[in-house]
């Protein structure tokens, strides 16, 4: 499947931000840990149905309807493995482990293959399950983990982990005893499963701090639970407005969780009217260079890094753009200089970019999930057309990203 995308029309109107996909993905897999969940504002994504098709290949039931709601239940669990074909679909399938282990004492996991935006291994998530009693082998490609059941243990991660930390915090809280995780991840991700498992009846404190402490429990009930809204989606729409708008709302926004991009969008010039829940934002006549740097949050998040490169391009002037969390996730760089952009790489995880530049569209093609958002904001800056090949990696994350374009006025469709 590719998009063609007709450049520089000027947008307009409202958009309202879907649920974040990468709260959906832990809490759908904490379902694993009790019987039952409701849960409500997930995002029909790919990666979604990828967690589903997985859950009902472990033997659970799952209702979706209208109203982005779930209905997920796994009284009847059946298998406890994880096959190499779900999990090269979707990295994040390695979020079952944790649960899996805690609460049935055994899982069966394909080890997580190579990936677009560079190594992601996981050798953290399963050094730290040993810790707490865990028995783990790699036999013929598979994580297979072992444990009657999962003691407390003082959990130090070396590198700060997001699925690292949700599958600990998902295996310490049905363990025995009170395990504290030093080094934690703060993602808002990460508190939106853990206010998921305290409704459900587990004993966490500490979440969204370095520090977080489960003291575990026996069991866990089922509950309702709607999820925080897509930070990264608000972010890509903050910078489409901020590009080629005459004025667009941005509805359903959590501003705490996104003062990182907030203040980078001011810093480059950018004007931004913040209310409550919302924010309303157009295109101004010079951007300023900015200089970029990915941190674990509050830091400023690596899957916005590819979004900000195009809005830099802009920019008059040099920026500098530094990924320190996936130093090899600059693969749109290539796709950018087809479209005229000056972009150089001068460092491991560190490229310069030199604007303004006025982008002419080309076809290209989409790496990675964020990459293609990247490429879908040039081509809609660019003149002319743009044509991006690979689109599925888009539809993993973005909900109705075609169709919440169209509607704010983007000249872009489908081509089979
Ligand atoms: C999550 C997000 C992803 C985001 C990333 C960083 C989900 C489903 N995905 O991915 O969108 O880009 O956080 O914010 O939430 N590392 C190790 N060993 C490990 C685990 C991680 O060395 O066992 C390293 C990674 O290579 C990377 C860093 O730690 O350099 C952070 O990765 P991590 O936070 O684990 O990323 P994910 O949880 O996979």
């Amino acid at each position: 499947m590719k998009l063609k995308i007709k450049g520089q029309k000027i947008l307009g109107g409202e958009v309202e931000i879907s649920g974040a996909k990468n709260s959906a993905l832990p809490v759908m897999a904490a379902s694993l840990l009790t019987e039952e969940l409701y849960l409500k504002n997930i995002p029909f994504v790919q990666d979604i149905f990828s967690m589903k098709k997985l859950i009902e290949g472990l033997g659970g039931h799952i209702e979706i309807n209208k109203n982005n709601e779930l209905f997920i239940n796994t009284a009847s669990i059946a298998s406890l493995e994880a096959p190499y074909d779900y999990v090269k679909q979707m990295r994040a399938s390695i979020l079952v482990l944790g649960p899996l282990i805690a609460k049935y004492g055994e899982v069966r996991v394909a080890y997580p293959g190579g990936c677009k935006i560079g190594a992601r291994p996981v050798d953290l998530h399963l050094e730290n399950l040993k810790k707490m009693g865990a028995e783990i082998k790699v036999e013929h490609g598979t994580i297979v983990a072992k444990a009657s059941r999962l003691s407390a243990a003082n959990i130090s991660f070396e590198k700060v982990s997001v699925t690292g930390t949700e599958n600990i915090m998902m295996a310490a809280v049905l363990a025995k005893g009170t395990t504290v995780i030093e080094n934690a991840a703060k993602e808002p991700e990460v508190v939106d499963l853990a206010n998921l498992l305290k409704k459900m009846g587990a004993k966490i404190k500490g979440d969204g701090s370095d520090t977080i402490e489960i003291i575990g429990v026996d069991t866990l009930h089922p509950v309702e639970y709607g999820i925080i809204p897509d930070r990264i989606e608000a972010g890509t729409y903050l910078i489409i407005g901020g590009l080629i708008s005459s004025g667009l709302t941005i509805k359903n926004i959590r501003i705490d969780h996104i003062k990182n991009i907030i203040s980078k969008l001011e810093e480059a010039g950018i004007c931004l009217k913040i209310k409550k829940d919302f924010i309303k934002v157009k295109k101004i006549k010079k951007l300023n260079p900015i200089d970029i740097e990915t941190q674990p949050f509050p830091g400023f998040p690596t899957d916005m890094q590819a979004q900000f490169m195009v809005m830099l391009t802009q920019a008059e002037g040099r920026s500098i753009v530094r990924d320190t969390i996936f130093p090899g996730r600059f693969h749109h760089v290539d796709e950018l200089l087809r479209l005229g952009a000056n972009i150089k790489k001068i460092g491991n995880g560190e490229v310069s970019i030199v604007g303004k530049t006025e982008l002419s569209g080309a076809e290209v093609i989409a790496t990675d999930l964020r990459a293609s958002a990247s490429l879908v904001i040039a081509g809609l800056i660019a003149s002319g057309e743009t044509i991006i090949n690979d689109i599925f990696h888009l539809e993993r994350g973005y909900e109705r990203f075609v169709e919440k374009l169209q509607n704010i006025g983007s000249k872009i469709d489908y081509l089979e």
